[in-house]
């Protein structure tokens, strides 16, 4: 394929050679950058590379400009080319909601003067630079920038740096006869490349880039291709300028092309969409996707797929007709920390918050951005009256990206994380070896707040209305220190407090009651034991089974379970042998909390009323006590008052008002007789 000028002194057997290592370099470049599939180790692939410097540092002559050793840098320029684009570089018009969607849709359909449904299709909009790579004979010749869109600036030397593009193009097939083409697309950098050259300008007192864009930008229209080559820069190609030699008819068939003749096509997360509504759809699930993209991406860009559509649509001024910009809301915003403020979490930890003037990111207002700890507000250099870029990734409390220094006061000091409590007063300590500062007075009343907030929430025991004001009150009422006291509030302690009215406090009451017999799971969970979340809980009840067993469950038991690592199984220890946490635990049971342990899977059989819930009303031929230890032996749970959790009412005679309530929710009665043979009895 290669065509070198062939001394003929030279024996054919290096010139093939060479072209052998050439084409297996790239082949594995293709491999490696562009499909993430490499097929040899890194140390193979050097070793081919090294085997191509020799033969050419031998026979400098037949070194081809397109040979992959001459990726890095040649000599740096003064100034750049100018280069006209053979076809000028469109540029896009923006839309922003999905009126403008289909008006852009009706304006096709108008002008295709067609009725029925336009297939489109729908590219993430890299949020790069735009490049063109033209390929004469199968060559990389040169590569320019988009510029005016007429004329752009030559960057071949620095755009040969990147490993993605390829030099030479793997023309055969159905392909061998592109003499010509225009391959255009973006130059962009990953998120984590970014991060990091921001980190290392950082260390050596530049500048930060302020985006991925910028980044790229900077890279690419480096002087002196040295530097570029530095820069982990990518391409994806999204369309073409002229081509010759090869007719696609729709524009994923044009993108497929191009992968096939080895340039990289964003054909992942694209779509074909058979129409405007499915076009909607696609937009949403991106905008939604985008944050899990190793890359920046700011909209989607909807294509007509049909290329003969395209055509007869064409141009406007600057942009196509067949296609428009689709953009999001940009994730990233900038604004200024008015004060850090330090919030206590339940186990003392001491987290530093900016409070912000309000910003809108991605299309929600914010003012509260986490700063983690000290070492993050260190590293970021983060001080009040900072004008910062903030960001925001799903539903999760926005964080400081970085510090537009320039524009900081010169008056301002850094920030250091209080050695008292906020709240409480007490010393803060910071234990060895980790990040955070603690309050270690365990009766702080945030402490206690956010234990209870913890305690009572949905993945807990769930008592359903005690959220945090209710805490807060209780709280600060001194009614509550601790999870069992919620279990001994009565009625008029509830409607006492402030702004709750008779109804919720009833309410309240009954959520009470019927959190006491939550799951092992959750009730572990609900402990607030430092490092056990869901996940772990659940594998603590797998293992280990009752609480017994995990209360006086020992180091290397722990540690032995699959999943549990040194630090889970140290802080399980340390928190059961803390006499307050064993009194805590202790109240919960007098209080009647019983959390369900999981049915063992040799008996379980015989328990034929696993986890349903019973509630007994009126008087039985058998007592109370005796119903209720036969219904547990089958597995159920006997509750005091019925809720939608609720899966039997057995009514005795002179039922009470659980009947009514039962009744009205749906719930299924039993009478003693129908109860008796449920049990068998
Ligand atoms: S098509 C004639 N497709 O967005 C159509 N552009 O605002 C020209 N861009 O200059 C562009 N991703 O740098 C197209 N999938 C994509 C794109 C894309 C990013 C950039 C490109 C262009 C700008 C237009």
């Amino acid at each position: 394929m290669n065509d070198n000028n062939i001394n003929n002194d030279i024996s054919r057997d290096v010139v093939d050679e060479m072209n052998d290592l050439r084409n297996q370099i790239r082949r594995h470049d293709h491999l490696y950058y562009n499909l993430d599939s490499p097929e040899i180790s890194d140390a193979d692939y050097d070793r081919l590379f090294r085997k191509l410097i020799d033969l050419e540092l031998r026979h400098p002559e037949l070194v081809a400009p397109d040979s992959p050793t001459q990726r890095v840098g040649g000599q740096a320029l003064e100034k750049f080319k100018q280069i006209r684009h053979a076809i000028p570089m469109m540029s896009l018009s923006n839309i922003f909601e999905k009126n403008e969607l289909l008006e852009f849709d009706r304006r096709i359909k108008r002008s295709l003067g067609r009725n029925s449904d336009i297939e489109y299709i729908v590219e993430p909009k890299l949020d790069g630079v735009a490049i063109e790579l033209v390929y004469e004979n199968g060559r990389l010749g040169y590569a320019s920038t988009r510029g005016d869109g007429e004329i752009g600036e030559d960057v071949t030397q620095n755009v040969k740096t990147i490993r993605s593009i390829p030099l030479a193009l793997t023309l055969s097939g159905e392909f061998s006869n592109i003499r010509l083409i225009d391959v255009r697309g973006e130059v962009f950098m990953n998120r984590g490349d970014f991060d990091k050259i921001n980190r290392n300008r950082d260390e050596q007192g530049l500048p930060a880039f302020a985006n991925p864009r910028n980044a790229s930008a900077g890279s690419i229209r480096q002087l002196d291709p040295k530097v570029t080559a530095k820069r982990p820069l990518k391409f994806l190609a999204y369309g073409v300028g002229r081509l010759a030699g090869f007719q696609p008819k729709t524009h994923y068939e044009l993108i497929g092309m191009l992968q096939g003749i080895g340039v990289p096509g964003n054909l992942t997360h694209t779509r074909v969409c058979g129409n405007i509504e499915a076009v909607w759809s696609f937009y949403t699930e991106l905008s939604v996707l985008r944050q899990n993209l190793p890359f920046e991406i700011d909209g989607a860009v909807i294509k007509v797929n049909s290329l003969v559509d395209q055509l007869s649509l064409g141009m406007k001024s600057r942009s196509p007709r067949w296609a428009v910009a689709f953009k999001f809301e940009p994730l990233q915003a900038t604004t200024r920390i008015r004060k850090i403020e330090v919030g206590v979490g339940r186990t003392g930890v001491m987290t530093p918050v900016a409070i912000m003037d309000p910003v809108s990111v991605g299309g929600v207002t914010v003012s509260r951005a986490t700063l983690h700890n000290q070492d993050e507000i260190d590293k970021k250099g983060i001080r009040e009256g900072d004008t910062v870029v903030i960001q925001r990734a799903g539903d999760v409390i926005p964080e400081v990206v970085r510090v537009l220094k320039e524009l900081r006061n010169s008056e301002s000091s850094p920030y250091i994380i209080p050695d008292n409590c906020p709240v409480c007063g007490s010393q803060a300590v910071r234990l060895e070896g980790q990040a955070a500062k603690r309050c270690i007075n365990s009766s702080c009343s945030a402490r206690i707040k956010e234990t209870l907030k913890h305690f009572a929430s949905r993945n807990a025991v769930d008592i359903e209305g005690m959220g945090e004001k209710i805490v807060d009150r209780l709280v600060d009422v001194g009614l509550v220190h601790s999870p069992a006291d919620i279990y001994s509030l009565t009625l008029y302690d509830l409607s006492s407090l402030e702004r709750m009215a008779e109804k919720s406090a009833l309410n309240l009451m009954t959520s009470i009651e019927n959190s006491k017999h939550p799951s092992l799971q959750k009730f572990l969970f609900s402990l607030g034991i430092p490092l056990v979340g869901e996940h772990i809980a659940k594998l603590l009840v797998t293992e280990f089974r009752s609480m017994d067993a995990i209360e006086s469950v020992r180091l290397e038991e722990l540690t032995a379970v699959p999943g549990i690592g040194p630090e889970v199984a140290q802080s399980v220890t340390r928190f059961f042998s803390e006499p307050h946490n064993r009194e805590m635990i202790r109240k919960l049971f007098d209080s009647g909390v019983t959390p369900v342990c999981p049915v063992d899977s040799t008996t379980a059989e015989g328990k034929t009323l696993q986890g349903k819930v019973f509630v007994l009303t009126g008087s039985l031929s058998i007592s109370r006590s005796k119903a209720k230890q036969l219904l547990e032996e089958s597995g159920a749970v006997v509750s005091g008052s019925v809720s939608r959790k609720t899966d039997f009412v057995v009514a005795g005679e002179d039922p009470g008002s659980k009947l009514d309530k039962a009744r009205e929710l749906g719930i299924p009665e039993l009478t003693e007789e129908e109860f008796r043979n449920m049990l068998n009895q």
